[in-house]
């Protein structure tokens, strides 16, 4: 069995910034009542008319990860595509970045687990580094939530919370096996499948439906049953961070640095002060950048990395929990 470690790390937002006073405008709501319940100060959207994409913000974060792993793109032999924004129903976004980075024909997956999407993308990546099927590995999280959300005061439980943008990282073969990924453990529960859902359009309800609406059907839109997904939110992540630190005879304060899915603040907030950590050993970014899903922890990890916040040697612990339900915690030897 071989080890596997990140070795580049790279984010791409868009460039503008919608602030929760620009919220206000379109839909009764207000900055105070958003920081309150969420901590969201601003997300970044993708402006109308610009190019990007899931898969076109992806490859933009992508470039930046495989410069800072010193690998040339040709040694990237799989990739792993985390969104739940993909640009088409079918192909996924993976083998549009195959593409556009014109790498050569790898394999390319993409991974449909919402907000654990990135947890449960790079515990892929681990496990085929592991078994030595493939050396370098691409792992993206990306997402284009703006183009899909009820901008209207119907839907504004939900469309404060998400922004856009995407990370990405490349997972590497190591011999070092006291580094690099150490565990990773992913539950569901499709049970809760409709707290937190995009209905439509779908196989079991194709657009002629909606369109036979005349307007009634919103299921277009993402539904989320916000309180009850909170309640679960704060006791799978405690759940799923303990299963972690139990299964490699850790405890919570040989947490260094603990990177939550930045689903909502209040959440990570919590969790925090279950284990008993200081502020700086938690890493959120969600007053900036809201809710970006499947690409919220790899632009979190990248972005502490970059800011010096992550050392050689520390005990990394990633948690997410969502959509699904899916939840999952990866612990990482820096
Ligand atoms: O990332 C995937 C997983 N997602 C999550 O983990 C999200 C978990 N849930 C949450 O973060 C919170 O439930 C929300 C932030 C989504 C909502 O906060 P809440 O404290 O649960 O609020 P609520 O839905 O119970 O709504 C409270 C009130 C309602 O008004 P009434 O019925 O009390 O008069 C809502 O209509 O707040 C109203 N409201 C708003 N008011 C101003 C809902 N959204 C807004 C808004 N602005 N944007």
């Amino acid at each position: 069995m071989y080890n596997s470690k990140i070795t580049g790390l790279g984010f791409y937002v868009p460039d503008t910034v919608v602030t929760n006073d620009d919220l206000a405008k379109l839909m009764d709501t207000n900055d105070a009542w958003i920081q309150e319940r969420t901590g969201i100060k601003e997300r970044h959207w993708i402006p109308e008319g610009s190019e990007d994409t899931s898969a076109i913000m992806g490859v933009k974060a992508a470039k930046i990860a495989i410069e800072r792993s010193g690998l040339s793109k040709d040694d990237i032999d799989f990739i792993v595509f985390a969104t739940l924004s993909p640009d088409y129903y079918f192909p996924g976004c993976g083998v549009m970045v195959q593409n556009l980075l014109e790498l050569p024909t790898v394999g390319a997956i993409d991974i449909r687990n919402q907000c654990s999407g990135f947890i449960y993308a790079l515990s892929t990546a681990d496990q085929f580094i592991k078994t030595g099927m493939y050396k370098n590995i691409l792992v993206i999280g990306a997402e284009y939530h703006s183009n899909g959300l009820d901008k209207t005061t119907r839907g504004r439980g939900v469309s404060v919370i998400f922004g856009d943008g995407a990370g990405a990282c490349i997972l590497s073969r190591s011999e070092d096996t006291t580094k690099g990924i150490l565990s990773s453990h992913l539950h569901s529960e499709g049970k809760y499948a409709d707290k937190l859902i995009v209905k439509s359009p779908s196989i079991a309800h194709w657009v002629p439906e909606i369109i036979a609406s005349n307007g009634e059907d919103i299921s277009y839109f993402p539904y989320m049953d916000g309180t009850f997904v909170f309640k679960n939110a704060v006791v799978r992540f405690s759940e799923v961070i303990l299963e972690g630190l139990h299964a490699n005879k850790l405890e919570a304060s040989d947490i260094d640095m603990f990177i939550p899915h930045q689903a909502n603040l209040r959440i990570s907030q919590f969790v925090q002060k279950k284990f008993g950590l200081t502020d700086s050993q938690v890493y959120n970014n969600i007053m900036k950048y809201g809710n970006t899903t499947a690409a919220s922890i790899i632009i979190a990890l990248t972005e502490a990395w970059e800011k010096g916040k992550i050392k050689d040697n520390d005990l990394v612990v990633l948690a997410a929990f969502g959509s699904g339900f899916t939840w999952g915690s990866i612990i990482i030897r820096w």
